[in-house]
């Protein structure tokens, strides 16, 4: 179901297919929200020579989706500022693994019938091919202060081993993005994992891209320690270090070091007894507010009464 709706100022929003993303708390990427918060403030102020598709390009797993989708979230609750209609599409969750088949049908008949004032639902659900329907796209987008989130664009893009690397295998895409780089008065996201030569033309001035970098280890530390993790301060740093901050594996591991350290620990490593540190992990969840670590800590806590000790080392 699409959560999108009138409000009585006549905003519409759907990001609702990137907000099941968005981590309760987005630890550091500080640098990045503020690329965020200027890039849709000089959108507002109608800055010439401004990002219209602003690209943030990373391997999976980095930390994309959670970006954007947490910085969407939060232009949510301050009830869209600057704002007249927000819409998000993941083209990453359209498929199974193989994504060769994944095209722009769909999203361009749901973005245009959404965008469109004039209701031409008939254009939207057409047999128009992709390419007007991007064009068409890009022209009602652009037109006003909107704000279109494409996330994981890269099952549209060629494979790196193609001839032509990373373009655009859509042309639906490859005209809405072109179209927006060359007007748009609001803003358009994208995520992919790889580089878009498409907007090559643009990247000095309207369409830049931005390479999302691992975590600092700062922000490791911290996300290992709302995932419950505990250990010293050096081991925590190593293990952030060992994977390069990237944001996957130290989600991946710290539930993994979470459950075993629940499960199997016996030996203080500071360690009181069960319920103290599962108390313990639980303050840092709330206080960090990575929620959707809530549903593991309370089977944890369902459990720990029956759990047997052993050992328990952080690798
Ligand atoms: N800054 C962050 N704060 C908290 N969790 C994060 C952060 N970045 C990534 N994660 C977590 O790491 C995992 C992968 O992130 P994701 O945004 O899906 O990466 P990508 O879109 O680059 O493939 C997710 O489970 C997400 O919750
Ligand atoms: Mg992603």
């Amino acid at each position: 179901m699409s959560p999108a709706s009138n409000a009585p100022n006549g905003l519409r929003w759907d990001i609702s297919r990137l907000l099941k993303y968005a981590p309760a708390d987005l630890i550091g990427r500080e640098a990045e929200t503020q690329l965020l918060d200027a890039a849709w403030a000089k959108a507002q102020g109608g800055e010439p020579n401004r990002p219209r598709v602003l690209t943030f390009v990373a391997l999976g797993g980095e930390g994309k989706t959670s970006l954007v989708a947490h910085w969407a979230a939060t232009l949510a609750a301050q009830d869209w500022p600057g704002c007249a209609a927000a819409f998000a599409w993941s083209f990453y969750s359209q498929g199974t693994r193989d994504q060769s088949a994944a095209s722009s049908d769909i999203f361009l008949k749901e973005a245009l019938t959404f965008f469109d004032d004039d209701a031409d639902k008939a254009f939207a659900a057409s047999n128009v091919g992709a390419f007007e329907k991007g064009q068409r796209l890009a022209r009602v987008v652009g037109e006003r202060k909107n704000l279109l989130i494409l996330d994981g664009l890269e099952p549209l893009q060629y494979a790196p081993t193609s001839p032509t690397p990373g373009e655009l295998r859509d042309q639906g895409i490859a005209a809405l993005l072109k179209g927006l780089a060359q007007h748009n008065r609001g803003l358009c996201l994208v995520t992919t994992r790889r580089t878009l030569p498409d907007l090559n033309a643009f990247r000095q001035t309207t369409a830049p891209e931005v390479v999302l970098h691992r975590l600092s280890r700062a922000a490791g530390v911290c996300l290992l320690k709302t995932l419950g993790v505990r250990g010293t301060a050096q081991e925590f740093e190593r293990l952030v270090e060992d994977v390069k901050g990237h944001a996957l594996t130290l989600t991946l591991l710290g539930g993994f070091l979470h459950r075993a350290r629940l499960f199997h620990a016996a030996t203080p490593y500071p360690w009181t007894s069960p319920q103290a540190d599962l108390a313990a992990a639980r303050k840092l969840i709330e206080q960090c507010g990575y929620g959707r670590r809530k549903e593991e800590l309370e089977d944890a806590e369902a459990a720990i009464p029956f759990g047997s000790p052993g050992d328990f080392a952080l690798y």
